[in-house]
């Protein structure tokens, strides 16, 4: 079976180790979990394995190819999308135009663009936004469409950077609903990074913890709630926006 995975990945900037030899896979079909205080390198592997940050050491493979040296839309037209922490939508397009230039920059024709992206919000259950300018979406809904561009062209592989953040809990359980629903029902694999704990204990089938950019812990759900090393790395950071990790460990 096909994977996506970081081998042994170091980043260094400017005498910081933002990753040490950070080793993790992804799975068709799977959904991953990445959690970890804020700084501790989480965006870093993403960009990694997307091109937008090279490897000090180590290397991205994608079905045991190197990844190596290709430019952010090489690795997206492998079938390795992403979301960006805070949606970075085209404000100034309708939600649909959103959608559909990416299709187009995929190398669709415009008319299986326009088709595709029009397939996709109904698939989403947001074909009644179609029309609105992206600017002027509440953040929700501005995730909800950054998913869906992120899933133009079926990408074998999506990585969502915190696409929880600042929802309530009835607003991310209509996302985890989503999430779950783009392994089962699309086959992709997904990398999801969350500060909500809650939300990955319950989704994901395998999560890697990082803490000041190395791995502290791996395992399933289970495994990490019970894990004394995660509960001591979000408790050395503990700030306000960490405490509900505490509470979803405990
Ligand atoms: N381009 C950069 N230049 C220098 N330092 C950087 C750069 N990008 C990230 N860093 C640093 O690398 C470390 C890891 O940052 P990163 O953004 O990957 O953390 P994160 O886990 O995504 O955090 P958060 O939960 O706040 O999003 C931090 O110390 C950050 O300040
Ligand atoms: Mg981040």
């Amino acid at each position: 079976m096909g994977q996506l995975s970081a081998k042994n990945v170091s980043v260094a900037f400017a005498g910081l180790k933002a990753l040490s030899s950070v080793t993790l896979d992804i799975t068709p079909g799977h959904i991953s979990g990445l959690i970890g205080p804020n700084g501790a390198g989480k965006t870093t592997l993403v960009n990694v394995l997307t091109g937008f940050q090279m490897p000090t050491e180590g290397a991205v493979e994608l079905d045991g190819h190197s990844l190596d040296r290709l430019k952010p839309h090489q690795v997206r037209r492998r079938g390795i999308a992403r979301t960006f922490q805070g949606g970075r939508l085209f404000r100034d397009l309708a939600v649909i135009d959103n959608l559909e230039v990416t299709g187009v920059g995929l190398g669709m024709s415009r008319r299986s663009a326009v088709a595709e992206a029009a397939a996709m919000l109904d698939w989403i259950g947001i074909s009644a936004l179609g029309d609105r300018i992206a600017g002027t979406l509440p953040y929700t809904d501005e995730r909800r469409v950054a998913i869906g561009r992120a899933l133009m062209g079926q990408p074998a592989y999506i990585l969502l950077d915190e696409p929880a953040a600042g929802m309530s809990s009835h607003e991310a359980g209509d996302l985890s609903a989503l999430i779950r629903r783009i392994a089962r029902e699309r086959g992709c694999g997904v990398l999801l990074i969350e500060h909500n704990v809650g939300l990955v204990l319950g989704l994901c089938d395998h999560i890697v913890v990082l803490d000041s950019g190395a791995v502290i812990e791996e395992g399933t759900p289970a495994a990490i709630r019970d894990s004394e090393k995660v509960r001591h790395a979000y408790m050395g950071t503990a700030v306000d926006t960490d405490l509900p990790v505490l509470e979803a460990l405990q």
